[in-house]
């Protein structure tokens, strides 16, 4: 294999700041670089918006799937990226993160010989409910390069067998895109908008389907947000997805909903919060980071590194353990915490071990 052309696939929200800094490292290289966006997420804010804050180019194809049911959303991302596949004979193809974009193409490259690399590989919930996690688990299996975030992950794909020379810990890409933009997002006049002052507010992302999609859960869920608004007023940057369930139940008047935000707003709303209230799964990252407590409404995590290493805690669907979390809050910020080689460089690593395997003629089996 020779290193002259990567493919990169991004397909949703959570994909576009995993891509951009292997996008920079490739070009500094002077390899280059094909980015593909399914269109899995097509609403501005959730795409648009991203890509300027990320300074992500146009991608070179954007296959314009849409919404679906996860069969129909996957089977369509498989058809389409085919011929884009074809017609670009990439040396590589690279997918990360855990949505069906990052499946449906993984499959399509492995089905064809071409070389995958699964960034963020071996991260794993146990929760076979999770769509994500049939989807983390699909991808590593077909991929030739695993790049694993934490040493968590790399014994989930030992245990699970994996030959030792698959596996490369290489820290977490979406790190390296927070450091890169924290300090001008902090820069920004996004709380002053909004009327917030540091640490004197609450964020709130909830859009899982398990969370939102079932009426007596997302209803119970935000009783609880209700009693922590009590204490501290939450902003609620909704998903599209989770709106108009959200709306139908009505919220607390101190839970205020807002418009997804971009990327560097976000950011900057994250680092300003004095908690955070989530069930996604970057943010458990980005919170550990920023040294922000956040509870995670869920019972399983795919990172447990931000529990035991960060600043996480799961607090699961009992409003009685959730308003408890917000009550049990460390009287000030906690510290940034890091995370072996969350430090800016993982990108970095991953491009130099794919130019790597360039030398060895054997390849990765
Ligand atoms: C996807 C990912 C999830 C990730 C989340 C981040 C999968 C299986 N899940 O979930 O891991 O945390 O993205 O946002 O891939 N919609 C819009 N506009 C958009 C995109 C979606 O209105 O731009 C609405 C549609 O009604 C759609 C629904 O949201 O049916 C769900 O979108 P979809 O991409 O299927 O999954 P997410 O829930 O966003």
């Amino acid at each position: 294999m020779s290193l002259d052309k990567v493919l990169l696939v991004a397909g949703a929200r959570p994909n576009f700041m995993k891509v951009a800094p292997i996008i920079d490292c490739l070009d500094e290289g002077g390899i280059k670089a094909v980015l593909v966006h399914t269109g899995q997420h097509y609403d501005p804010l959730m795409s648009d918006v991203i890509f300027a804050d990320l300074g992500l180019r146009t991608p070179d194809h954007h296959l314009g799937i849409g919404s679906g049911s996860h069969a129909v959303q996957t089977a369509r991302i498989m058809e389409a990226f085919e011929p884009v596949l074809l017609a670009e004979q990439p040396d590589v193809v690279i997918v990360v993160g855990d949505v069906n974009s990052t499946m449906a193409c993984a499959l399509v490259a492995a089905k064809m010989g071409v070389k995958v690399a699964h960034v963020e590989a071996g991260l794993r919930s146990r929760d076979w409910s999770m769509p994500e996690e049939l989807n983390r688990v699909v991808t590593d299996r077909v991929s030739d390069f695993l790049f694993a975030p934490s040493a968590d992950a790399v014994d989930n794909l030992r245990q699970e067998g994996y030959p030792a020379d698959r596996i490369h810990l290489v820290g977490n890409v979406m790190v390296d895109t927070l450091l890169k933009h924290v300090e001008a997002a902090k820069r920004r006049p996004t709380l002053a908008n909004l009327g917030l002052e540091p640490g004197a507010y609450g964020l709130v992302t909830l859009h899982r389907p398990a969370n939102v999609d079932d009426r007596d859960r997302l209803a119970s869920l935000l009783g609880a947000l209700g009693q922590v608004a009590e204490q501290i007023p939450l902003l609620y940057p909704v998903h599209p997805r989770a709106r108009t369930a959200v709306e139908a139940i009505g919220l607390h008047p101190k839970i205020r909903l807002i418009e997804p935000q971009g990327y560097l707003d976000f950011l900057a709303l994250e680092a300003g919060a004095r908690l955070v209230l989530t069930d996604s799964g970057g943010i458990q990252e980005e919170t550990t980071v920023l040294g922000v407590p956040c509870l995670t409404l869920r019972e399983t995590t795919e990172r447990p590194i931000t529990v035991t290493e960060g600043t996480n805690r799961l607090v699961g669907f009992d409003p009685a353990v959730i308003t408890q979390g917000a009550r049990d809050l460390p009287s000030d910020h906690l510290r940034p915490k890091s995370p072996p080689l969350w430090d800016g460089t993982a990108a970095v690593r991953i491009v130099l071990i794919l130019a790597g395997a360039t030398l060895s003629d054997e390849g990765v089996q």
